[in-house]
């Protein structure tokens, strides 16, 4: 029989092979009809009753993606989740039902339903290459494996690894998804097809829980682990705001056990759960990432030389970040002196990040400090971040222009200096571009991409395909001061600096923005930051935008008190954390908390005005990735939209009317109001 998004062979062990293949799609994605047509595969394969069955892709890229969740957006109600759920419930009890083994061989990614599909065979093999990572990462779309992943999770891994991959959505590399018992073995490309007959022969016992863990998930021991979880997690997910990994943890708690009663838990878990506005935000989040992908694919960029200026916080955390990513670096400061310390540091983060001393050797040579810039007559990408100074950049740009290659690009990592003035320091300034990063350069997925008025065309998507080979997320900003994140982050600072100013403690202003959903409170963001770059950066936006700057940031920074660097700022630093000693007086937890929030909301209703992005959904797009902004409400537009912009206009008004003109809201409200 022919399929559309399967091809089944039988061969002369009587083994079938089938190789899942989804048409139109340059990933499988287990949408509803894959699901229906996989129903009917392991029909026909039953009926042949082969000695085995092997599960492959014949995609290069991967195994399956997972479910295809654009089809989550189209359900409407509990009854259409379950039914959708249930079809992928029926499909996996089916493979595992199957009266001969069955074995799925994984290469690339494998990902949610995919993940829940090799769970269903008896055996997994993993290609032993770095490409290769499983993942159950649901939790992260706001809801949990609906296809009877929890419940063969935990019985093959046992509840603590289970767990521990489902409440965090981490992927798992091929050595480690053996060490866990995730799959069977790992192996080179060479055996993997003979390792598949192996175990479909030889039929060893499948993998299963350890004693430890069967203990762990005993009826009277499952609560005291419950409620462990349920407070670890809480830590980094509240229940108010991420209701899925407490819906996981109370489904094992309650239905561990119990199969039947587990898997129907499991598929009403998850209908109520995707039918709900966390799980519809988070899922809009994972659309907007990819739209910022999608931007980053418009041409194919072919650099290999990448070459740095300016060796200092950010200059050198980039050029690791290139080698990493598999470029040729070379790496230019006033002196050696100024590069070493970079190389140092890179080294770590390389060691932090590739573990196998093979891999590390291979990019730190990639990695070429350069004191006389020779690398820069080679490169095909220049990235400049020396000293953020007008007359320093110009007279640097001034220098290096002629010695670079005619069609090399020219990337400028200030934070500030408007493009136009810059451009005017070179003879061809159509291929001058913004490229900026934030700092932690290898945390922070988020860059901001912008032009100069006589950047070219081809620079602009030339230098968004370089940042998604670099794995960010590029996003195009007007050239304007503090681009959109920063711009948008300073105004909910200050307004952090003022309540402290007037005596409120720092502990109920950073609580009450992460009460919010912010990952941090902006005091202990500020120093993070660094209290003089905050304070430069808030001079110049005072200075072209007229925001207020409250004196204690000023003096403090006169004080020498610049944050986490020295150990000393809003708060004392000890070991890289902030000392949480109580201090000052509580204040009303919701007016603080509205000040902050409403304060960052006026300032992205300006950045629509002033057209910073394209449209309000690039905007959400560039909040939630460069700031961390409450990814369940989809972000800060999406988020006023659903308070009711009625609400946030009033309450800005009324804050206006306590505190005065910083809260005067934007004209884009009213114009939100008539409905235009
Ligand atoms: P930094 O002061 O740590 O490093 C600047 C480096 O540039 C120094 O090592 C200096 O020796 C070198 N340099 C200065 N003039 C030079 C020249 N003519 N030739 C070669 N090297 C030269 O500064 P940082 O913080 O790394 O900032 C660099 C750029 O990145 C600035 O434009 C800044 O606005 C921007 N930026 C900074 C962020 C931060 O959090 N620090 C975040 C995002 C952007």
């Amino acid at each position: 029989m022919s399929y559309r998004h399967f091809r089944l062979e039988y061969d002369t062990d009587d083994l079938a092979w089938l190789q899942v293949d989804v048409a139109d799609r340059t990933v499988n994605v287990l949408s509803a009809e894959v699901l229906d047509e996989f129903s009917r595969v392991l029909e026909d394969v039953s009926t042949h009753s082969p000695a085995g069955l092997v599960i492959l892709s014949g995609k290069d890229n991967g195994f399956i993606a997972g479910a295809d969740v654009s089809e989550f957006t189209r359900i409407e109600n509990r009854e259409e989740a379950l039914a959708h759920i249930e079809r992928g419930q029926r499909c996996m009890d089916a493979l595992e039902a199957l009266p001969f083994p069955s074995i799925a061989l994984i290469h690339g990614f494998c990902m949610g339903g995919g993940t829940e599909l090799a769970l269903a065979c008896d055996y997994r093999l993993a290609l032993d290459d770095p490409t290769t990572v499983i993942g159950l990462p649901e939790i992260r779309l706001g809801i949990h494996p609906g296809f009877g992943g929890t419940l063969r999770a935990i019985e093959t891994l046992g509840v603590r690894h289970a767990m521990d991959m489902m409440l965090s959505g981490r992927a798992i590399k091929a050595h480690q998804a053996r060490r866990m018992g995730l799959v069977d073995d790992c192996v080179p490309e060479r055996q993997m097809f003979a390792a598949a007959r192996h175990f479909l022969r030889q039929r060893p016992p499948r993998r299963r829980a350890g004693w430890l863990d069967r203990i762990l998930g005993s009826r009277p021991v499952r609560p005291l682990l419950a409620r462990w979880l349920a407070r670890k997690t809480n830590r980094k997910a509240p229940r108010d705001h991420y209701p899925a990994p407490y819906a996981l943890i109370d489904l094992w708690r309650e239905h561990a056990g119990n199969r039947q009663n587990m898997l129907a838990a499991e598929a009403a878990s998850v209908a109520r759960l995707i039918t709900g506005d966390t799980a519809n935000n988070l899922i809009r989040v994972f659309f907007l990432q990819e739209r910022l992908k999608q931007a980053g694919r418009q041409v194919r960029d072919e650099s290999r030389h990448v070459h740095v200026i300016g060796a200092g916080v950010m200059g050198g955390d980039i050029a690791a970040w290139c080698a990493l990513k598999g470029f040729t670096v070379s790496l230019q400061d006033q002196s050696p002196e100024r590069i070493a310390p970079a190389i140092g540091r890179a080294w770590k983060t390389i060691q932090r990040k590739l573990r196998d001393p093979r891999l590390v050797r291979g990019t730190m040579d990639r990695l070429i400090a350069d004191a006389d810039g020779y690398g820069l007559a080679k490169a095909d990408i220049v990235i400049e971040a020396v000293f953020e100074d007008l007359d320093v950049k110009t007279t640097l740009l001034r220098e290096i222009e002629p010695r670079m290659r005619p069609d090399a690009l020219l990337a400028t990592n200030t934070s500030s200096i408007p493009l136009e003035e810059l451009e005017k320091a070179l003879k061809h300034p159509d291929r001058l571009v913004a490229l900026h990063f934030f700092n932690p350069v290898a945390r922070m997925q988020l860059v901001e991409i912008s032009s100069a008025p006589a950047t070219s065309e081809t620079s602009r998507t030339h230098i968004a395909s370089f940042a998604t080979r670099l794995s960010k997320l590029p996003v195009a900003v007007r050239s304007s001061p503090g681009f959109l994140v920063n711009r948008v982050l300073m105004p909910y600072m200050l307004e952090a600096v003022q309540l402290y100013e007037e005596g409120v403690s720092k502990q109920t202003i950073d609580r009450e923005a992460r009460r919010f959903g912010m990952p941090m409170g902006p005091l202990e963001l500020a120093d993070t930051v660094g209290l003089d770059i905050c304070l430069s950066v808030a001079n110049i936006l005072s200075q072209r935008l007229g925001m207020p700057v409250p004196g204690k940031l000023g003096e403090m920074v006169d004080l020498g008190l610049t944050g986490r660097k020295n150990g000393q700022g809003f708060y004392v630093w000890h070991k890289g954390r902030p000392q949480k000693e109580r201090d000052g007086k509580a204040g009303d937890a919701n007016d603080v908390q509205d000040r902050l929030i409403l304060r960052l909301l006026n300032e992205v209703a300006r950045c629509l005005s002033e057209g910073i992005v394209d449209d309000p959904d690039l905007l959400d797009a560039g909040i939630v990735f460069g700031t961390g902004f409450a990814p369940f409400t989809g972000g800060p537009v999406h988020y006023m939209q659903h308070v009711g912009i009625d609400t946030v206009a009033a309450r800005l008004d009324e804050l206006a009317q306590r505190y005065g003109e910083r809260f005067a809201r934007d004209a884009w409200f009213q114009r939100q109001l008539d409905g235009e």
